[in-house]
């Protein structure tokens, strides 16, 4: 049985990576390969409902240091009881964000620092990482149009953050891209959704000689 491929896509909020990851299980799919479609935070049903603590915390908030504690408790469950079962049954995994997201958001843009969220993963995933991560990226003013079109004032506690907290989420994440070159393809989120899916099955190709 040949292990199946695991591919995230990362971005900021509004870069179309949900209707990209769509786009791409269909066209796997129609491929003949057998994939899975899944996000995080979720995945599981205790994913889930971990996501929605965070998304919508109750009481004030959680702490810098809660937070990540919950992302990373999330996905461990997403791992162990999702991604690798399917991997190793010979399935494809396409995730709507993953560890990358921790980086960016909690250890860069929140402060804890990149080397703490990957001890967590460490710890909680065993350091799994995709064969491929896309990172989409967009224009600033596309992406505010497109939150805006998307929940109008229904943003939940991370998206709803300070302008610059997400801009360092995207400093953050084109700076983790380039250290790793093998592990990332960048990806132009501008333009038509079509346009997009062609780019990134041409960045996945190779996953598909293997
Ligand atoms: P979601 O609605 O999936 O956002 P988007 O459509 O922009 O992907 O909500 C996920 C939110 O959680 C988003 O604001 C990013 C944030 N997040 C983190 O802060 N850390 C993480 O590890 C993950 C996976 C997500």
């Amino acid at each position: 049985m040949t292990r199946g491929r695991f591919i995230a896509l990362e971005g900021g909020e509004g870069t179309g990576k949900s209707t990209q990851s769509r786009l791409l299980a269909d066209a796997l799919t129609q491929r003949g390969i057998t994939v899975e479609l899944t996000r995080e935070p979720g995945g599981t049903p205790g994913a889930e409902a971990i996501r929605a603590l965070l998304l919508h915390p109750p009481g004030e908030g959680w702490g810098a240091e809660a937070e990540a504690l919950l992302f990373a408790a999330a996905r461990a469950d997403h791992v162990a009881r999702r991604i690798r079962p399917a991997l190793e049954a010979g399935r494809w995994i396409i995730c709507d964000r993953f560890v990358d997201s921790s980086r960016a958001y909690q250890g860069v843009a929140g402060g804890l620092g990149e080397r703490a969220i990957v001890a967590l993963h460490e710890i909680g995933s065993g350091g799994l990482r995709p064969d491929l991560t896309l990172l989409i990226e967009v224009d600033e003013r596309t992406t505010a149009a497109r939150i805006a079109g998307r929940d109008g004032d229904g943003t939940d506690a991370i998206g709803g953050r300070q302008a610059e907290y997400h801009r360092d989420v995207a400093q953050a994440f084109r700076r983790i891209a380039e250290a790793d070159p093998e592990g990332f393809a960048v990806i132009d989120g501008n333009g038509d959704p079509q346009d997009i899916h062609q780019r990134i099955w041409r960045a996945i190709a190779p996953l598909l000689e293997r």
